[in-house]
């Protein structure tokens, strides 16, 4: 336990879309290690895992609704939260979800939808929390963004669309909060197993998803009255590289374990009011792909990308 602040209060840290995967690890991890937790997700029916750990190891988690998606929804956590325990000290903003396919198969719907919960989510999410911060001038602000927020991955131009818009937010927010102390950090995981790709959304029009099938082949042509994708061949060679990484993917604990060593870096140049940090990559994939981003040219890594990822 090594963020506890005093026998009075602890830290309070805020987690989004805390029902599974990264989310409930995060929270897990920030409560083993002090804070007192607040793992909110959209469906309290989905509490029960995170319930039953909190008991069994007696950690300091409590539980509360919110919909990333709802600006009511996320006032009233917020406001239940500051009036319960008076202050928010780590905010992990990890709610979302991928949506792959071409980007002309898919409809402004669902482009939007999209936006709408991986980044004015997470932007309605930090306006709420700001004030709190701000007045007591400090704060961590943790945003889960991916691989694909440091490079365009093929197949998913609407889903990298949103992670660099998280990037280039945080990027510039970074500056703003500076004079009151308040820190950003970007996480960017490479392929982690979790229930993302169950939950991929795909071009509706294009594609019918078969939960019965196993990797590519939960992957269905819709054979209602629409021509095939003419992006097809894509699409089919990237999830077939994507189903093969995610089952051999870390388990989501390494993402909490790098939010931890993150916090950790921070508290420990609390001192500064520049962060220390701004990106840390998760596993080996996105170390790789960060690296070789900075060091090839464009067209080097189009190519090395293009021959890793669509065989
Ligand atoms: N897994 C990967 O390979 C990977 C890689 C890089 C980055 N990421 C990012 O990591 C984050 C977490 O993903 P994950 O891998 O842990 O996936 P996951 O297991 O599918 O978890 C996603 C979480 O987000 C929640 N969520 C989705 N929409 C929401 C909304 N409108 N309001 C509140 N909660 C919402 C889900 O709630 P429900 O349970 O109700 O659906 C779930 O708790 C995402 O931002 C994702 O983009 C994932």
């Amino acid at each position: 336990m090594i963020f506890v602040m005093s026998n009075e209060y602890r830290k309070v840290a805020l987690v989004t879309g805390s029902s599974t995967g990264i989310g409930l690890e995060t929270s897990l991890a920030l409560a083993r290690n002090g804070f007192l937790t607040c793992a909110t997700m959209r469906d309290l029916q989905k509490s029960k895992e995170i319930e039953s750990i909190t008991q069994k190891e007696n950690i300091p988690i409590k539980v509360f609704e919110m919909n990333v998606d709802n600006d009511n929804s996320i006032n009233a956590a917020i406001t239940k939260i500051i009036n319960e325990y008076g202050r928010i000290d780590i905010l992990v903003n990890n709610a979302g979800y991928g949506l792959f396919g071409a980007l002309e198969d898919f409809t402004m719907d669902e482009i939007k939808k999209q936006f709408e919960t991986n980044v004015f989510g997470l932007i309605r999410v930090i306006q709420n929390v700001l004030p709190t911060m701000r007045q007591q001038r400090s704060g961590i602000i943790i945003n889960i963004s991916s691989m694909s927020g440091l490079a365009g991955i093929p197949s998913q131009s609407a889903y990298s669309a949103t992670k660099f818009a998280v990037e280039g937010m945080s990027e510039a927010l970074s500056y703003e909060l500076e004079p009151f102390r308040i820190k950003v950090i970007l996480i960017e995981p490479g392929v982690i197993n979790t229930k993302f790709v169950q939950d991929l959304v795909v071009p509706t029009n294009k594609y019918e998803v078969d939960k019965n099938g196993d990797g590519i082949n939960q992957l269905v042509e819709n054979n209602k009255d629409v021509p095939l994708s003419f992006y097809n061949d894509t699409m089919k060679k990237f999830l077939t590289f994507y189903f093969k990484a995610m089952s051999k993917a870390p388990h989501p604990r390494i993402v909490a374990d790098e939010i931890i060593h993150g916090i950790e870096l921070v508290s420990n140049e609390s001192n500064t009011t520049t962060c220390p940090i701004l990106r840390l990559t998760v596993g080996n994939d996105s170390k790789k792909y960060s690296k070789l981003k900075k060091d090839l040219t464009d067209n080097e890594f189009h190519i090395l990308l293009k021959s890793d990822l669509l065989k």
